[in-house]
């Protein structure tokens, strides 16, 4: 029975496509890009406008970004399928929203009526019942409607479904779009996501794990995490194992990790099967090693391309995507790491 109960709990939690992001972390994470979003246009392609705090966020500070315009479509299979959810207008007739099927809500301008010049939740709600509109096929980010969209946009920022996480970063490489999306930590770990990292091409955003406070989950989800909470009727899960990934620069990822400790044998033994040290935190960084070093993956949140160059990681061995499999010290394995080696000279940090 405590197997099954394990079980059951395990299932659940792996679940984790109906993870819905928090508009706190989203304003958290958004505000250091704020520049970058002028003039564009800005596709929320896993985001059913109605529960999506992505569309609130983009629709609430259209004017104060300077958007060009904003697109975010839902998807017919969504948990809230099913559940009728209001009245829109079209050319004079007023609709019931059928969830069941999938819409868009495509914005190019937003026309302030309040003295304060900001937009209200109240302006959005009737932006989406104003310009909703049915989509043809089911929503899917791979239908050819939603790509046909995709094309249109410069930027991409949502959480998609974690289950598909490969093949939605690979789609946004394919159309050469930016993006800013939510994934699990463990992304940094999956061979096509670390090659992307590896060139450069891809990086984390400003922060990971408990930087993300929570997420909203539907009502039959288990709560867990050291800060699960019921607020305001929400359900919220403190998953602690999530990142932003992106391929939009910003100046606070080109900063030197400081580093304060000299390196010595003792500390930092050497690989039993690769020629480097493994160094257990991010933080004991020598400033004077020249050669190879493991770190955990944590470390990609500190990542400054100048300062180190990323070798290989130990969690694959695919030597084409640069994997290395697994570390071992004194026949015991370690934890997934990454392999790096200083680009610049290192200096000791003297505060
Ligand atoms: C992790 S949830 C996040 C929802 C929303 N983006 C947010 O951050 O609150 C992922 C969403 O993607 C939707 N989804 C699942 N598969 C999809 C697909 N193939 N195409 C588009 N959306 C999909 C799910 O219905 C779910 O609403």
């Amino acid at each position: 029975m405590v197997r099954e109960n394990k079980f059951l709990e395990k299932a659940k939690k792996s679940k984790n496509d109906e993870f819905y992001t928090l508009l706190v972390d989203i304003e958290k994470e958004l505000k250091y890009y704020k520049k970058f979003f002028k003039g564009k246009i800005v596709f929320c392609n896993c985001d059913d406008p109605y529960e999506s705090n992505f569309f609130k966020y983009f629709a609430l500070n259209f004017n104060s970004l300077g958007l060009k315009k904003l697109i975010s479509t839902s998807y017919a299979s969504s948990p809230v399928v099913g559940k009728e959810i209001g009245l829109f207008e079209h050319e004079g007739k007023e609709y019931r929203i059928n969830n069941k099927r999938a819409y868009k809500v495509v914005v190019s301008e937003i026309k302030i009526n309040n003295e304060d010049g900001g937009e209200t939740l109240d302006d959005i709600k009737g932006i989406i019942r104003h310009r909703i509109r049915y989509l043809k096929e089911d929503g899917d980010f791979r239908s050819e409607e939603c790509i046909e969209l995709l094309k249109e946009a410069d930027v991409v920022v949502t959480n998609p479904p974690f289950s598909m996480f490969r093949e939605y970063v690979a789609q946004l490489m394919e159309y050469n779009k930016q993006f800013l999306i939510i994934g699990n930590i463990n992304a940094i770990t999956y061979k096509e996501i670390f090659a992307l990292i590896k060139n450069n091409k891809v990086w984390l955003g400003h922060g990971m794990g408990r930087w993300i406070s929570g997420f909203i989950v539907p009502d039959k989800y288990e709560l867990y995490g050291t800060e699960a909470r019921i607020e305001n009727n929400q359900r919220i899960v403190s998953t602690n194992n999530c990142l932003w990934l992106t391929n939009i620069d910003f100046p606070e990822r080109h900063n030197d990790i400081k580093l304060f400790r000299r390196y010595n044998p003792e500390d930092y033994p050497t690989y039993d099967n690769y020629e480097a040290i493994e160094v257990s935190k991010t933080t004991d960084i020598p400033y004077d090693y020249d050669g190879i070093m493991g770190v955990p993956i944590s470390y990609m949140d500190k990542f400054n391309p100048e300062q180190f160059e990323i070798i290989a990681c130990s969690a694959f061995s695919d030597e084409e995507y640069f994997g290395c499999g697994s570390l071992y010290v004194g026949g015991k394995k370690k934890y997934a790491r990454i392999l790096i080696r200083r680009k610049k000279e290192g200096v000791e940090d003297e505060d």
